[in-house]
């Protein structure tokens, strides 16, 4: 029985897989349809979403299977009901957990006692389902080529920087993690992705998406973070995408955000709007890759 908990744990070639299955389950949507009948998935949240919810709610619906939303704050964990014992009682019920969590940790205790296949939703670890969904944008857009250079930009040393710069490595893309100083990436992931690619830490910001195919951004205060606000908005400032910072850059370079944005801070209206994004896509394919990750867990595809 396998588990996606993190691109950590995924080797090249399941990476590859991934993306390949994210767009034949996007080109033949009727050929599932019922692939899921009978199957039930639990989703638990104990951070906010609004794609992660909604797509695999729809993504699930449209295998014929059904899902069932937890909020942790009307469910016993609120009241102190351990990880181990919710794991152990919702895998006598269902056929499939995602979870969205603060700790990583939680999610891992989850997995080892559900006997059940897990899905990490988020954790301040990792987003692999968004960062192997966005491997499939890049593909469909042309620029999932070896060599070419993925520029993050914003908060290197958090959840999404970390499952995008192992993703993108592993997928033989070029990576520049873009930053101020203090929000560098976390020295564990940086080593682990650079065993798979050339992956630098650029603090200029012109410079770090110069040449880039791919430019990508996500708020400066993720969830759970709101207590550092005043400072992180301060030093990401420099680091805004806009029309100006989007010159240094391939002129058909993509622009990705996972959502939601912050308009007018981690990237303007003009750039968010304008030709070069592909924000729609992405969050649009969130939706058929979960339904490969799900189909792939449950030995249906
Ligand atoms: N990108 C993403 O995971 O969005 P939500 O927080 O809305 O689920
Ligand atoms: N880094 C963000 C991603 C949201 C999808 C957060 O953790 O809030």
């Amino acid at each position: 029985m396998g588990n996606l908990l993190s691109v950590w744990e995924l080797g090249r070639k399941e990476v590859e897989e991934y993306v390949r299955l994210g767009l034949e389950v996007k080109k033949n949507p009727g050929k599932y349809a019922n692939s899921l009948e009978g199957k039930t998935l639990a989703m638990i949240f104990e951070k906010a979403s609004t794609r992660t919810r909604v797509s695999f709610e729809v993504g699930m619906t449209q295998l014929g299977g059904h899902a069932i939303y937890f909020d942790f704050t009307t469910t016993q964990l609120s009241r102190g009901e351990t990880m181990h014992d919710t794991a152990k009682t919702l895998g006598r019920y269902v056929d499939i957990i995602m979870a969205r969590l603060y700790k990583h940790s939680d999610l891992l205790e989850i997995a080892k006692h559900a006997g059940v296949p897990v899905i990490n939703g988020l954790t301040d670890a990792e987003h692999p389902c968004q960062a192997l969904s966005d491997l499939q944008t890049i593909s469909e857009k042309g620029k999932l080529k070896k060599g070419a250079k993925f520029a993050f930009v914003g908060d290197c040393g958090f959840n999404m920087a970390n499952s995008l710069m192992l993703a993108c490595a592993k997928a033989g893309m070029e990576v520049a993690l873009v930053c101020p100083k203090a929000y560098s990436p976390n020295p564990k992931y940086l080593s682990e992705a650079k065993r798979h690619g050339k992956v630098e830490v650029i603090n200029d910001p012109a410079a770090g998406v110069k040449d880039a195919d791919v430019i990508y951004t996500d708020t400066w205060i993720s969830m759970g973070l709101e207590g550092e606000k005043a400072e992180r908005m301060k030093a990401f400032m420099p680091y805004q995408v806009n029309g100006e910072l989007l010159s240094h850059a391939k002129k058909d370079c993509i622009v990705m955000h996972c959502l939601p944005a912050h308009r007018g801070l981690e990237i303007t209206d003009e750039v968010i709007d304008g030709k070069q994004s592909v924000v729609w896509d992405q969050a649009e394919n969130r939706l058929h890759m979960q339904k490969a990750i799900m189909l792939r867990l449950l030995g249906k595809i």
